[in-house]
């Protein structure tokens, strides 16, 4: 093992989006047990920040968070983004000396893939410490490895997931669309919401594949096109666990939403508005409801990682 090469940074931070899924066609289990997905991922901006700084000689990886949800979040081993640094360090030989700290704004456990983001921008705030340069692919790669969702937070915009969800290839997108995002008490597993989806459809899901009304509403930047092609196949399975979640739908319609869908695999619902003020209307409203716990406002597409200058 070597020490860290020198760079000029004591301290790096990251910052690093969420996502919704406006498409996620799920096809019939695998028999590794995950599924082949078309997961049209969008990037919004409800942001993590992550920083990473030199710890030299720490006998381990230090990790804390902050942020209202901070005590849902794990700081063992099983956090991805603790996971994330170690296995950069392994990548280059070099040993893991760091702090990493994460500003937590995204829901937790919510379908908004606030875990992987953590991941990513932890990769590359790590990346940036050590002035390690890992290549674009390399860093994919290892995203990937990390989980189905890992890769996209790096990339941000929008792209279009294919496997599991982790190879990706960037998609148009013509305009601005404005979201609420209502979280919910407690998340939802995603593998538990996955089992649901296999119980549902008895095992028979069709192959999946993206929709080319969907991919040009998003390319056109057509909010109305949008709002009629959103769709989830994990939104039954949600619904069927944690069937409060059709109150929560219902309301954001109510309040003038042009659709409304559960994003991923829950328990987050995401509701797609006209404009910046209506989405302010519909949060407004969605928060007054008693039928969620928060509701925030987000536009997209956000920006991937990035480092914070
Ligand atoms: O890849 P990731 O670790 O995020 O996946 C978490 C779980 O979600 C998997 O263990 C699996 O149960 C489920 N999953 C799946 N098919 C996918 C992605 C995730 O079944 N394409």
């Amino acid at each position: 093992m070597t020490s860290a090469p020198a760079t000029p940074a004591d301290q790096v931070t990251v910052r690093v989006p969420a996502k919704v899924n406006v498409q996620l066609a799920v096809g019939p289990p695998r028999p590794d047990g995950f599924h082949d997905l078309a997961n049209v991922f969008l990037a919004v901006g409800l942001y993590d920040e992550i920083t990473a700084t030199r710890a030299e000689g720490a006998e381990r990886l230090e990790l804390t968070c902050s942020g209202p949800d901070a005590s849902l979040v794990p700081l063992d081993d099983s956090n991805l983004a603790a996971r994330a640094a170690t296995r950069l360090a392994a990548h280059h030989n070099l040993r893991p000396d760091v702090r990493l700290h994460i500003s937590k704004d995204i829901p937790v456990a919510g379908g908004m893939a606030g875990g992987s983001a953590d991941a990513a921008g932890a990769l590359l705030a790590c990346d940036e410490l050590w002035g390690t340069a890992t290549p674009r692919e390399e860093l994919l790669a290892i995203c990937a490895e990390l989980g189905s969702d890992v890769p996209f937070p790096l990339v941000g915009g929008a792209a279009l997931g294919e496997g599991r969800g982790e190879r990706l290839t960037p998609l148009p997108v013509g305009g601005t669309f404005h979201w609420v995002f209502a979280t919910a008490d407690g998340g939802l597993a995603t593998p538990a919401v996955y089992r649901e989806f296999d119980r549902l459809t008895g095992g028979r899901a069709p192959e999946p594949a993206p929709s080319a009304h969907l991919l040009a509403a998003l390319a056109d930047g057509d909010v109305t096109a949008l709002a009629a092609t959103l769709a989830n196949d994990l939104q039954p399975a949600a619904l069927s666990l944690r069937p409060s979640l059709r109150d929560t739908l219902d309301a954001g319609t109510g309040a003038g939403a042009l659709a409304a869908l559960v994003s991923g695999s829950g328990p987050t619902c995401a509701f797609l508005a006209a404009d910046a003020d209506a989405a302010e209307l519909i949060a407004k409203a969605l928060a007054a409801s008693g039928t969620c716990r928060t509701a925030r406002v987000a536009a997209s597409p956000a920006p991937g990682a990035e480092v914070l200058r």
